[in-house]
């Protein structure tokens, strides 16, 4: 029985942890954007008048465009893993 409390605090700890992980790494992820992307797209994701909205697109086109850039949108403002992230958080933006 006090095994299975045990047990059971551990669990709820480590779920605990993972999510504000989870959640730090959002903020994160959308600090990226807000620096590298907002200036053009809007913090809103819905354009400036320098390009326009980015929401509802799928991850693998952002991707795309951040690799490969667009017109006036320089490729590789963001590599990697961070832009993975973005290129995902911006997908869930509908
Ligand atoms: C210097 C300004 C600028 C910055 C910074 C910029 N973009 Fe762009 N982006 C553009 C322009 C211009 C286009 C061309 C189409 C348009 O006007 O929306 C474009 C196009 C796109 C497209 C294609 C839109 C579509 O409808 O297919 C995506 C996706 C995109 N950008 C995502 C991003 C992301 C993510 C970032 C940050 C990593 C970013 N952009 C940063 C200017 C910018």
């Amino acid at each position: 029985m006090k095994k299975t409390v045990i047990l059971l605090v551990f669990t709820f700890a480590l779920v605990a942890c993972q999510s504000e992980a989870t959640i730090l790494q959002e903020n994160e992820t959308i600090t990226f954007y807000n620096k590298n992307c907002a200036g053009c797209h809007g913090l809103e994701l819905n354009g400036t008048g320098l390009a326009g909205g980015i929401r509802n697109l799928n991850k693998k086109d952002i991707l795309d465009s951040i690799n490969n850039g667009e017109e006036n949108m320089p490729a590789n403002i963001l590599t990697g893993e961070s832009a993975k992230r973005v290129a995902l958080w911006v997908s869930k933006q509908k």
